[in-house]
């Protein structure tokens, strides 16, 4: 009966990357967000997530969607919830990034932007495949089919 006690907590580690939690902040899951206060990065990462599904979601309706973040120049810099969460392969991930994500503005059609949405989606996981697994699943579902 206890490994299956166990069995959870690993899960929970698992992914602790896409939940920061600080130690000693309860660990109820429950209401109230807004007390887990997330990194600068983590925030970042968060617009980034909702922009990306966004503009899945025009691109399936077949239109072309307008790319213009200028949180994506500060990632670099940002302050994560933990300092190991990035390291010295971290910027030229970052770059990589930047430079797909300069992609989607120089599509000259819908098709054309399918395909730079889904390198970004990819430049997303490598870096996460680095430094932060737990999102990959929810980073996934991001491609365009
Ligand atoms: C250069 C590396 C890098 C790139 C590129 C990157 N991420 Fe992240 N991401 C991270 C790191 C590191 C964290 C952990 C941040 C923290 O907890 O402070 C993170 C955290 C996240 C989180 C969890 C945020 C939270 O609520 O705690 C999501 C979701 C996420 N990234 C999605 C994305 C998506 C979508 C993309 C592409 C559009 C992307 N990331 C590109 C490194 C990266």
């Amino acid at each position: 009966m206890k490994s299956k006690i166990i069995v959870l907590l690993g899960i929970g580690l698992f992914v602790a990357c896409s939940t920061p939690e600080k130690q000693g902040a309860t660990k109820s899951k429950g209401w109230q967000p807004e007390m887990d206060q997330p990194s600068e990065l983590a925030s970042i990462m968060r617009v980034l997530h909702d922009e990306a599904t966004e503009r899945k979601g025009i691109l399936e309706t077949g239109e072309m969607a307008v790319a213009n973040s200028q949180l994506i120049f500060k990632m670099i810099t940002a302050k994560p919830t933990e300092p190991h969460m990035v390291g010295p392969a971290f910027e030229p991930h970052a770059q990589a990034f930047i430079a797909s994500y300069g992609q989607l503005n120089t599509a000259e059609n819908v098709q054309g932007q399918i395909e730079a949405h889904n390198n970004l989606v990819k430049s997303c996981v490598a870096c996460h495949m680095n430094f932060c697994q737990g999102p990959i699943p929810r980073i996934e579902k991001l491609y365009v089919q």
